[in-house]
């Protein structure tokens, strides 16, 4: 056994994907998905037919942006919006748009690990809408959020995509309530929660027959490869994807199908694999109503309100320091 020391490590992918291999149900963390590549698959998935949770996220926003609005400015005082991984921002752009539509004053601020991303959405709303003061933030979640800390200013701050369904619920409480720390007793937190729903849809979301799900799942296979000089042959990993209706947790595995040696020169590692290994990559959490209330109770937060879509598939909810 190959001892792990700190000093091994030059990056925290490094030491992250050298954890996860050597663990004895090995794993892969599934934010490294997202390199330029990654990104780009990550964009088709939220185009599929099967991928819902885009349009139920859109049909919120664009049901309820009135509402959503109000409660933003509810005292009638101008606030920066603070959007946790913005991305493409293709969502946030309803809210923004009816809020400048409206002359609400209001600063937005998305704050996202990729300067590409940041830049791109910055120059379309510059050309989109004008009248909206942009100011990017680059970095991890909690790096942008000590960033605009010393600001008094109310914050609203959005955490959409249910991104927050990749945390197992320990994590999710652990990161509202770190969530809490930056908000003053007016400021909201808009969290996007995917739904528990017939078994069936949720596997096809994340199953889909052209395989776009299968290549972003190997794509961390590319990224080790290129980035750590590693040997993986993508042809002998399948996707394999379960979906528990009981806990609501959908999870991605990577199989092996055949038994190999995997080698990783940056490393110094070599990983054997039985044949029909997994190692496991990602889990999407799918919520009921107790459990969001639970993990709200948790983190010391309380629900101001709540928005669902048209087929009850999806929900935002928004919070307020208990
Ligand atoms: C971006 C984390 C919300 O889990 O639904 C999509 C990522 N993984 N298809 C999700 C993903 C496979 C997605 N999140």
């Amino acid at each position: 056994m190959q001892e792990k020391t700190a000093l091994l490590f030059k990056t925290a992918f490094e030491e992250d994907i050298f954890n996860g291999l050597t663990n004895h149900n090995k794993y892969l963390p599934s934010k490294y998905f997202y390199d330029s590549k990654g990104d780009r698959l990550f964009q088709e998935i939220m185009a599929m037919p099967e991928y819902y949770l885009t349009d139920s996220e859109f049909n919120i926003l664009t049901n309820f942006k009135e509402q959503i609005a109000d409660l933003c400015y509810k005292e009638n005082r101008p606030f920066n919006l603070i959007e946790l991984g913005a991305g493409d921002g293709k969502k946030t752009k309803i809210l923004l748009e009816y809020l400048s539509e409206t002359n609400v004053p209001f600063n937005y601020q998305p704050i996202d690990i990729s300067q590409n991303a940041l830049d791109q959405l910055a120059l379309s709303l510059k050309k989109e809408m004008p009248k909206v003061t942009v100011q990017k933030i680059q970095g991890t979640y909690f790096e942008g959020l000590k960033k605009i800390e010393a600001s008094t200013d109310k914050k609203i701050i959005l955490f959409l995509g249910s991104n927050i369904g990749n945390m197992e619920h320990k994590n999710a409480i652990d990161f509202l309530s770190s969530i809490r720390l930056y908000m003053n007793d007016d400021d909201l937190l808009l969290v996007g929660f995917d739904l528990k729903k017939n078994p069936q849809t949720v596997l096809d979301a994340y199953n889909d027959s052209a395989g776009i799900t299968a290549a972003f799942n190997k794509n961390i296979l590319t990224r080790i490869n290129n980035t750590l000089q590693g040997n993986f042959n993508l042809d002998t990993f399948e996707h394999w994807e379960t979906y528990d209706p009981q806990t609501g947790t959908a999870k991605s595995y990577l199989v092996s199908t055949i038994e190999q040696v995997v080698t990783i020169e940056e490393l110094e590692l070599e990983i054997t694999f039985k044949a029909w290994e997994t190692i496991h990559t990602e889990i999407s959490q799918k919520y009921d109503e107790q459990s969001v209330h639970w993990i709200a109770n948790n983190a010391g937060l309380s629900i101001e309100a709540e928005f669902g879509d048209d087929k009850n598939y999806y929900k935002n909810y928004i919070f307020k320091k208990k």
